[in-house]
């Protein structure tokens, strides 16, 4: 046995049963009656206290319980801690884990410095619905991108020495947890378990029924890969999964996760959610709710006190087998110790100045250089040098908070580089006209119209800062509507006629995909920057003045009207799979069963853009696919090689995205599905010949008889720029 895991037995032998149910406890805030609770051992751990607050909390905990347990702090540092990243969703938009893990990795120094142990992040619930408000907080809707984006995340806030490759996750997990101890490493959690994200309607914490084949296929491979990255901590989710709510859900948690996936990490409920099995009506009281979260395999309760108050009397009594708690405790324990707590001083190991140090700033900068997707571009963009007179538009050009996004507890809004200041310490102030138009992202009064028409009128090119305020996304944040909040279309057009005809480009900064008809018509380039962080305008600035080029691309699809959601790309082909361009039904048209496909009569059933979508300021041409062989023998692989060539300008990043066809199969499966992807820069002339190995690993799905397996058959095969794969036909393989 290794020396933590004797650590970990030697210990639980000498707990009381008290003792042992408080480490299952986590207790919110720093009041000072919570000193007593620790005192008595009540309490393994608690959220939302750091600094001096936690360090006094971890001097009770050491020197005056009865075993000096140390207590794990937790705090959501989702996307930064005080140096603030693009939102999730648009760090998974660079299609770079490296982006991901140096931000995570950035992110955990500076919360460390605060006597943070742990995040509760990454959360890679999957999401197709662009209304659900935490779209903005997860990794987009295909489960490939967002396990390597979550796992890269892992391997950042864990200090992992393990890469991510773009082949996938590959990292053992003993081996991606040997940092843990560092200082600057903390433990990761991801979340939320499992499913959230198909919330019904789109509307939070509503209910959400999965087959178990697609929550196999698509909802749990993105926390499969967090484990296999080493995440330390998983936490259960708030929605009723198939009937029985997730933080109750033993499938999920016990068969799925602990003995399937052998995790040997700890599960932590999501705030309130053991209690709340009482409203779901799947538990008559708390005394239930600790039983059948017990039962389910939740090792520690987050801030209800459920476990704390029935868990010593369900044991007494014999309804909660002592071994539930004894693994529940194991696993918290040894988390604690790989985290090196019994270890270290209870001062922070890192010192504050990395807080919002320059090289933090750096790493937010290139992120969101990365992150933002160019969505359309006439030709205006990049900004020629030499304008007279710039017009700075819109909402969001100077909206510090806003540009901050979601699930921002620490960030310093003073430390905020907005465009509108980025563009004046780049091009200074005299040839910047400002005028908002809208007091902010929600505002509906129109008196500042006129001075920003006035403002287009006079300059030469018009700069456009549109999109949503923090506070219209994230947790219980939930639109039915999907249009530019407030009188912002309206701005538009008032502002792109007076603009006549001159370039007027669009930076919309939002926590989801947003209806961008009509106006999107009206204007000559859009830029989408999410929730850009704390470097946001000085990305902007750079990418629309030319020093930096877009290469971000789209990890969810943009619906044309709130009426198609959910739209996303790796759906199935239907038996009457619709026609590109086929809509609309003219008056009077004969009932022609030619017509009789899967498509709307009022709208194009295709998205307005694609998953893997995005433009650059070059061009590139891609070959067709090559393959080393046709047919595949079940333990073998084959090479899938394109040459991609840079034909325009300029230099530019290139995104080749894999994607793979199972043409029949004992369950029916998507049109496609992303299987590989990379990204490079190639400079105006060059080429590049690149390779994907596809094996059983890329083919294998939970079939029709509930077996992962990769069945024989046809596949078709595509490398391209996006989900649309229009370059060329796909290549095709048979698994014998
Ligand atoms: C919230 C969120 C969860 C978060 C937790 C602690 O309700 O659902 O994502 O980590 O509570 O703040």
């Amino acid at each position: 046995m290794n020396t933590i895991e004797a650590r970990v037995e030697e210990l639980l032998a000498r707990m009381t049963l008290p003792e042992k149910i408080g480490q299952m406890w986590q207790i919110h805030g720093a009041a000072p009656e919570n000193k007593e609770f620790i005192r008595r051992g009540q309490v393994g751990s608690c959220l939302n206290v750091i600094g001096r607050d936690a360090e006094a909390f971890q001097r009770v905990a050491r020197a005056e319980s009865r075993l000096g347990i140390p207590l794990i702090f937790g705090r959501d540092v989702i996307h930064g801690f005080k140096t603030i990243l693009p939102i999730p969703l648009g760090q998974a938009a660079s299609f770079n884990p490296e982006v991901a893990r140096d931000g995570a990795r950035m992110a955990a120094h500076e919360a460390a410095a605060a006597s943070i142990h742990w995040t509760f992040a990454p959360m890679v619930d999957i999401a197709h619905d662009p209304r659900w408000g935490r779209v903005a907080e997860g990794c987009g809707e295909d489960p490939y991108l967002a396990g390597c984006m979550g796992a890269a995340m892992v391997e950042g806030f864990q200090g992992s020495p393990v890469t991510t490759t773009h082949n996938g996750p590959k990292a053992q997990r003993a081996k991606a947890q040997k940092n843990l101890a560092k200082p600057g490493s903390i433990a990761a959690c991801a979340k939320h378990y499992v499913g959230y994200g198909a919330a019904e309607g789109g509307r939070d914490y509503n209910t959400t029924l999965i087959p178990e084949r697609t929550l196999r296929n698509t909802y749990l491979p993105p926390f499969k890969a967090c484990v296999d990255a080493g995440a330390c901590t998983l936490m259960s989710a708030f929605n009723d999964l198939n009937d029985v709510p997730a933080t109750g859900n033993a499938f999920a948690l016990r068969q799925v996760l602990k003995k399937e996936w052998k995790f040997d990490g700890f599960v932590v409920s999501d705030w309130g959610s053991v209690t709340e099995m009482i409203a779901h009506g799947y538990c008559a009281d708390e005394k239930e709710a600790a039983f059948k979260s017990a039962r389910a395999g939740v090792d520690m309760e987050m801030v209800s006190p459920s476990y704390s108050t029935h868990l010593e009397k369900l044991v007494a009594d014999g309804t909660v087998p002592l071994d539930w708690i004894d693994d529940a405790v194991r696993r918290i324990l040894r988390i604690k110790f790989r985290l090196g707590l019994f270890d270290r001083p209870v001062v922070p190991e890192i010192p504050p100045s990395v807080i919002l140090s320059h090289e933090h700033l750096r790493v937010a900068y290139r992120a969101a250089l990365e992150s933002c997707v160019l969505l359309k571009n006439d030709g205006c963009l990049p900004v020629a040098a030499g304008h007279k007179t710039i017009a700075v538009i819109g909402p969001l050009a100077n909206a510090p908070a806003d540009q901050l996004g979601c699930w921002v507890m620490d960030g310093d809004q003073e430390a905020v580089c907005t465009p509108l200041l980025a563009l004046r310490l780049v091009l200074g102030s005299d040839c910047l006209l400002d005028s908002p138009g809208l007091r902010n992202a929600r505002d509906t009064g129109r008196v500042q119209f006129d001075a920003a028409e006035a403002a287009a009128r006079v300059s030469d090119v018009i700069l456009l800062f549109l999109g949503e305020d923090a506070g219209l996304s994230g947790e219980a944040h939930c639109r039915a509507f999907l249009e530019l909040p407030g009188a912002q279309t309206e701005l538009v057009d008032r502002v792109t006629k007076a603009a006549a005809g001159k370039p007027v480009i669009a930076v919309v900064m939002a926590g989801r995909p947003l209806v961008v008809q009509p106006w999107i018509n009206q204007v000559s380039a859009l830029l989408w920057a999410w929730h850009p962080g704390s470097m946001g305008g000085a990305a902007i600035t750079d990418l629309l003045l030319g020093s930096e080029a877009p290469s971000g691309r789209l990890p969810i699809s943009f619906p044309r009207t709130v009426g198609q959601v959910p739209t996303y790309y790796n759906k199935k082909n239907t038996g009457r799979p619709p026609i590109e361009g086929q809509w609309g039904a003219p008056l009077g048209t004969p009932l022609d069963p030619k017509d009789f496909t899967s498509k709307y009569m009022d709208a194009d059933f295709t998205p307005e853009f694609t998953f893997g979508f995005g433009l650059g300021y070059t061009t590139f041409a891609y070959s067709a696919v090559t393959l080393s062989r046709t047919s595949l023998k079940p333990k073998g692989t084959l090479t899938a090689k394109v040459t991609i060539t840079n034909t325009g300008t300029r230099p530019g990043a290139a995104v080749p995205q894999l994607y793979i066809r199972d043409l029949t199969a004992t369950a029916t499966r998507p049109l496609k599905e992303l299987k590989g992807f990379q990204k490079f820069t190639l400079a105006p002339g060059e080429s590049r010949t690149v390779t994907f190995d596809v094996g059983s690993e890329e083919l294998a799905f939970w079939n029709g008889d509930m077996k992962f397996a990769a069945e024989p058959g046809r596949f078709h095969l595509w490398i391209a720029a996006d989900s649309t794969c229009a370059s060329h036909p796909p290549a095709e393989f048979a698994l014998l």
